[in-house]
């Protein structure tokens, strides 16, 4: 009996597990298809495919290898990851659908639309269903035509990921002439001072940190910017106290030295170094995140994702609303997540532990200001309207229960089954 509630419990564990963990993975999906291994191959140098495995409700157009090759042959990364983030639309159609469109004619919104760089509805594309059974597709920008069209159905796992082939790249005007700013001539301060980062941006150049930030641009960096409010917070540390090699490694604590967009950072379960992790100290964070928040997590405070400030491959450079706290510099020891398991823990209980998401517990060293909700506060720039209502929908999709909130649960529960079961 206890065995069999055990073996319950256990396959209650796994489920939630899958369950947090994303539900498809594009570039398993597209690895069966040679055919468009050249659009799976920048699907990943991109990073767009964490993007694709962070949402779920979406359709994949991908097209093949003679017209990507076309497409990369004349433009630079940035350029190629604005286009196809224009092809990862943020619905579920299959073929099906596609011919029941209403009035035969949508606009439907892609990732481009939420990246902020989209004026107007140039993140929508157009999908009408013409005579004869053909699909259309092409930039919802008014005047553009039906360039594209359906080619044949790919792969459907229903209502969570489609993907389609379509002819021809979707092309919104000016997407492929628009300046991309190459990664040298991107100046860090000017845009963190833009951004409401100021005493992080004179930060950075007093301590020489940004010559370090230079230094990386090419090869892929990160920045998560606290603003300026940040440093004027209660329970901020005194900086002033810390010596300079502390302060280049609190600044430090604030960057990676890979390009991290947001999808990735959605995607990532282990704990991400910073560019201040050396062999004195690990100096990296956790990361969670439920819909489309994304909170950063250093085992003394924690930090909502505000702004995206710059991401253009290979740079990425966020605002967060708290200063990130190291536990090397801030925590006596960082507490490891409290084990759910009585003291006299019974054999099974181990099982339990190897859990691929680290579970945030609420410190007691916490002596910080919390984060603060969730929300966007009035005053920051919001997202696009668009943006908004894909973050809604998906807020309200099934399924989606913070990670945290779910593994506690479970843990809880497996832990009071099998005490139950000791006592009894
Ligand atoms: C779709 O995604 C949800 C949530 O991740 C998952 O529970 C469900 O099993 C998925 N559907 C299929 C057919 O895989
Ligand atoms: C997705 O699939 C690819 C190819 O099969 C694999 O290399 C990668 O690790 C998978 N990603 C995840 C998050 O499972
Ligand atoms: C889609 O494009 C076609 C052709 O330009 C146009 O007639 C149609 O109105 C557009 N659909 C929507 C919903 O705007
Ligand atoms: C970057 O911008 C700052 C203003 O924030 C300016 O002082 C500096 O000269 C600029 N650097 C370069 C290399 O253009």
């Amino acid at each position: 009996m206890a065995a069999l509630q055990f073996r319950l419990v256990v396959s209650l564990c796994l489920l939630a597990l899958s369950a947090v963990v994303s539900a498809h993975n594009i570039t398993d999906i597209l690895s069966g298809f040679p055919e468009y291994s050249v659009y799976n191959n920048y699907l990943s140098q991109t990073k767009l495919a964490d993007d694709v495995n962070s949402r779920q409700t979406i359709t994949v157009l991908v097209f093949t290898n003679g017209v990507m090759s076309a497409l990369v042959a004349k433009h630079q990364l940035s350029v190629i990851k604005k286009v196809l983030s224009l092809h990862i639309v943020l619905d579920y159609y299959d073929p099906k659908k596609l011919h029941q469109i209403s009035k035969g004619t949508t606009l439907s919104t892609t990732l481009y639309q939420t990246t902020g760089n989209a004026p107007g509805n140039y993140g929508f594309v157009n999908i009408t269903d013409l005579q004869g059974g053909k699909v259309g597709f092409g930039s919802a920008v008014p005047g553009s035509k039906l360039d594209s069209s359906f080619t044949k159905s790919v792969k459907q796992i229903p209502y969570n990921i489609s993907v389609l082939e379509i002819s021809e790249p979707i092309i919104a005007p000016g997407i492929l002439t628009a300046p991309a700013p190459s990664a040298s001539d991107v100046n860090i301060t000017a845009l963190l001072e833009k951004a409401g980062c100021k005493t992080f941006a004179s930060l950075i150049v007093s301590s020489g940190v940004i010559k370090t930030f230079q230094s990386a641009l090419e090869k892929g960096l990160t920045i998560f910017a606290p603003n300026d409010e940040a440093f004027k917070a209660k329970g901020v540390p005194d900086l002033t106290k810390l010596t300079n090699a502390e302060t280049v490694s609190l600044l430090l604590y604030h960057s990676t030295a890979s390009y991290t967009p947001k999808g990735t950072l959605k995607t990532t379960t282990s704990p991400i170094s910073t560019l201040a992790t050396n062999e004195a100290g690990k100096y990296d964070f956790t990361v969670t995140h439920d819909g489309d928040s994304v909170v950063l997590h250093t085992g003394v405070d924690s930090s909502r994702l505000a702004d995206t400030v710059l991401d253009a491959t290979p740079v990425a450079i966020f605002t967060v609303d708290n200063v990130l706290l190291p536990a090397e510099l801030f925590g006596k020891s960082p507490s490891p997540a409290p084990g759910p398991a009585p003291e006299t823990s019974p054999s099974p209980a181990p099982v339990l532990a190897p859990s691929p998401t680290p579970v945030e517990a609420p410190s007691p060293l916490a002596a910080s200001p919390p984060a603060p909700p969730l929300e966007s506060p009035g005053g920051a720039p919001a997202d696009s309207p668009a943006a908004e209502s894909e973050n809604s929908k998906s807020a309200n999709a099934a399924g989606h229960v913070g990670a945290p909130a779910l593994l506690i649960l479970v843990v809880t529960v497996a832990a009071t089954v099998i005490s139950s079961n000791i006592l009894s």
